[in-house]
Order: structure tokens, then C-alpha cells, then sequence
């Protein structure tokens, strides 16, 4: 497991719900692919359950895995308010070693989270993790940006107000593909990098890990991806 994430995230987990509150748009599409399954689902990398508890209101069955303690206790909570707790079955570890036997129709990475890992190596090793979880047929849903170069331009090394009292700052490093990204709010912090890699990088990974990429979306409406910052995948294991 890797101590140095699990830190991180541990140091920012009371602030990542209100530091993420804008983003919605990825909900119902996870929602919606969850009840296509038929559910179990297991979402990698689970966080606090923005995703997961709304799953499993809509009653389906899902299996978190995270290797933060701190934010799965966010999870627990909200799944407690929502009355979902029995729905949501959640697991203390790495993401490339997923403490999961169950095999599933779906494993989900939302959020962009494959991208904490620092390599094609250790993607690649997430994703056959993923593979190996699900059941022949079953399919591996997960999101990722690439940042354009406007994006680039318009935060790079610029502290800004993110929500009210949380700020964010983006160093990008274009050579290295690699987003420093710092947060802060009034009693947490921390900084944490991001390895982003092209579509064609993506896809060649997702057929080394035995995946056959069936649908790349360009946002979570389903429009086709057209070379923008975000990649939804959307993967099958053969049958
Ligand atoms: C951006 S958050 C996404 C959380 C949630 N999926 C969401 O959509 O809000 C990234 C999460 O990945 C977790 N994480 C990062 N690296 C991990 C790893 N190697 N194994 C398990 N969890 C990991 C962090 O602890 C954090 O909760």
C-alpha cells in the first residue's frame, strides 16, 4: 500500500467534499452504468462515496476500496446518513492490489484517480487488477483528463479560490506530464501529483491489460471524445 497517498488523502478528507462540491456531472453516469450491470459494483479508489453512496441509493450493491482511512470513514458516514450502509461495503487498500474476491460486472475508477499513479508500469498494473475482478463480459469504466494547452496557461502556479475558504493551486509540468496540485483550506492541506497520459497511451494499456476498450467518451453525456482534456473509457473483458 502506498503510505505516502493514503497520507495525503488522510490530510485533506474533511475538505474534500466541500473542495469537490461543484463536481456533479460524473454522478448519474456512474449511476447509470451501475443499474445497466445489475450491480455488485466495485469502484476503486471509493474516497468519500460522492459516487458510491448515490449508486447505492439507486440499489445497487457496491464494494469500495480505498487505501485512505480517513476518507473511507467519510464514506461510512455518508452512507450511515443515507441509509445505504448496508449497500456499501467498504475496503482498507491499494487499488493495484484490491482486497476483493468477489467478481463483478463492473469496476468503476472515477474521478480521475488512476492518475495518482506515477507510470505506465503501475497503470497498467491497476488496470490487470481491475481486469482480474471482473467477470467474463464484465466491464471497466473509468475517467482521466489530459490538460489543454489553455488550461495550462490559465491556472499554471496561480493560487485560486476553488469554493469559499478552500484554494487550489495547479503546477504543470508539460515535459514531465505531471500536475502538482495543492489544496488548502483552513485546517488542511496537501499536495499530491498527477501523471496524465495520451488516448492512444491509454488504450494500448487497457489491451495490455486484456480490456477491449468499447466506447471513449469525450464527456459524461456520452458525446464522442474529440481530443479534448477528458477521457471516459468504457472497457470489456472478452467473453
Ligand atoms: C480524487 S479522489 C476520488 C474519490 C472518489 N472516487 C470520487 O469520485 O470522489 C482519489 C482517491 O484515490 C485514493 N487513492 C489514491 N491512490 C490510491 C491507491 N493506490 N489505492 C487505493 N486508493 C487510492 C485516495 O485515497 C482518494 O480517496
Amino acid at each position: 500500500m502506498s503510505d505516502h497517498l493514503a497520507a495525503l488523502y488522510d490530510r485533506i478528507a474533511t475538505i474534500y467534499d466541500p473542495w469537490s462540491v461543484s463536481v456533479v456531472e460524473d454522478v448519474e453516469f456512474y449511476v447509470e452504468e451501475a443499474l445497466a450491470s445489475g450491480g455488485p459494483v466495485v469502484e476503486l479508489a471509493v474516497g468519500t462515496g460522492r459516487i458510491a453512496v448515490p449508486v447505492a441509493r439507486a440499489g445497487i450493491r457496491v464494494i469500495g476500496v480505498d487505501e485512505s482511512p480517513e476518507m473511507l470513514a467519510g464514506a461510512r458516514g455518508y452512507a450511515e446518513r443515507e441509509g445505504v450502509a448496508d449497500l456499501v461495503d467498504l475496503r482498507l487498500g491499494d487499488l493495484r492490489e484490491p482486497p476483493v474476491r468477489e467478481r463483478v460486472p463492473l469496476v468503476t475508477v472515477p474521478f480521475r484517480s488512476l492518475l495518482h499513479l506515477p507510470d505506465e508500469e503501475e497503470k497498467l498494473r491497476a488496470l490487470s487488477a481491475a481486469a482480474s475482478l471482473l467477470e467474463p463480459g464484465g466491464r471497466l469504466v473509468f475517467d482521466v483528463f489530459a490538460p489543454s494547452p489553455e488550461d495550462i496557461e490559465e491556472t499554471d502556479g496561480l493560487w485560486l479560490e476553488r469554493e469559499p475558504g478552500i484554494f487550489e493551486r495547479a503546477d504543470w509540468d508539460v515535459r514531465a506530464r505531471t500536475l502538482v496540485l495543492s489544496v488548502r483550506g483552513a485546517d488542511q492541506g496537501a499536495t499530491f501529483e498527477l501523471h496524465w497520459l495520451s488516448a492512444a497511451e491509454w488504450n494500448a494499456l487497457v489491451e495490455d491489460a486484456g480490456l477491449v476498450a468499447e466506447e471513449l467518451y469525450g464527456w459524461f453525456d456520452r458525446r464522442p471524445y474529440e481530443g479534448g482534456e477528458d477521457q471516459i473509457w468504457v472497457c470489456r473483458r472478452p467473453r
